[in-house]
């Protein structure tokens, strides 16, 4: 069995030809970022229209560094929740419209939960169950996963996503865009006790997250009331990096204390992380302290699967293993709502 895998949910577009064992064959991942950059942030109609230019050249592309022939693929499958609608709406037609031409069966995918996948495909140990937490641009979330498809939401932020967070930051420093790994980079020049920045919910007896007051906070700092805008142009660069530092450590310890939290609450062995926030390096170090402290077994996904990428699609490979194939009605979900 040899899949492809497509992938547009915000502002890569990625495919991918997956084999039965989960070996990524070939792939293709086209970045949106310098479209983006000068907003401080990605348009939706911007990543539409880019993703409806960019996913043919980058299906093709996959298939053929995979070498693989279009008969030989025995299904199609594409993320279809959660995301930006536009941007999802052109993988999904794409793969129904490939779907109908090559006479192929269609294959959903979510998104977060592949995320997630990520960890097994790292992995040489099965990871489930496990506690899974995704942390990215558009979701901070923890799950109870008991198999790669069996994932209970635990909770995750009411407001602002970790890695929205680092980029709005990133973006009060002048620091481009996306703002995470330009402030995780400066941050290791920064103190992380020079500012005492909020961490929200930390001790709430549940798994909601909040970073909006976090980067308020960080605002502030910037650019004290009667401000009115933000400009860090006075700031010199130990300053920045202090900011970073700070930030970023009132980040890393809500992510780290809740997901150990959860992996007492529910006795799994492993808790599992993925998401391109998962790529942060002191978020990895912390997360593997925790893990050592607390004696539970620790899988991040590597860093080239951490941001968006096709290749997690291996996850289609379990739900044609059970026999789940979407329709070709499949729509997308955008999935504001936070339980995804
Ligand atoms: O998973 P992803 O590629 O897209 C979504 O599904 O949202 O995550 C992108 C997010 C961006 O917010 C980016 O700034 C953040 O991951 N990110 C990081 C790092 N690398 C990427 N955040 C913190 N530290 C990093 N090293
Ligand atoms: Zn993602």
């Amino acid at each position: 069995m040899t899949i492809l895998t497509l992938e547009s949910t915000c502002d890569e577009t990625a495919a991918a030809v997956i084999s039965d064992s989960g070996a990524v064959l070939g792939q293709c991942i086209a970045t949106q970022e310098t479209l983006h950059e000068r907003f401080g942030g990605v348009v939706p109609e911007v990543a539409a229209r880019a993703h409806l230019e960019r996913i043919l050249p980058v299906i093709d592309t996959a298939i053929v560094k995979s070498g693989v022939s279009v008969d030989d693929l025995s299904a199609i499958a594409v993320a279809d929740r959660p995301g930006l609608a536009g941007s999802l709406l052109v993988g999904v037609v794409a793969a129904k419209t490939l779907a109908v031409a090559w006479q192929k069966p269609l294959v959903s995918i979510n998104h977060l939960h592949a995320h997630l996948y990520a960890c097994q495909m790292a992995s040489e140990e099965a990871v489930y169950p496990s506690i899974g937490l995704v942390v990215s641009g558009g979701h901070t979330s923890l799950y109870h996963c008991t198999s790669p498809l069996d994932l209970e939401y635990l909770g995750g932020t009411i407001d602002d996503a970790a890695g929205e967070a680092f980029d709005k930051v990133g973006a009060m420093l002048d620091l481009g865009f996306p703002g995470g790994p330009a402030v995780s980079k400066l941050a290791q020049q920064g103190n992380p006790k020079a500012h005492d920045f909020p961490r929200s919910m930390i001790g709430a007896p549940d798994y909601r997250f909040s970073f909006s007051g976090l980067k308020t906070a960080v605002r502030y700092t910037i650019a004290p009331p009667p401000a009115k805008t933000v400009s860090a142009s006075h700031l010199d660069q130990q300053a920045k990096a202090d900011i970073c530092a700070s930030f970023q450590a009132a980040v890393v310890a809500v992510l780290v204390r809740k997901s150990t939290r959860a992996v007492k609450e529910y006795k799994t062995s492993h808790l599992i992380v993925g998401g391109g926030v998962a790529a942060n390096p002191e978020l990895r170090r912390q997360l593997q302290a925790a893990a050592d402290k607390h004696g539970f077994r620790l899988v991040i996904a590597p860093p080239e699967l951490c941001t968006d990428n096709a290749a997690m699609g291996a996850i289609a490979l379990e739900k044609v293993r059970r026999g789940e194939y979407a329709e070709l009605d499949l729509d997308i979900t955008a999935g504001l709502q936070r339980g995804y």
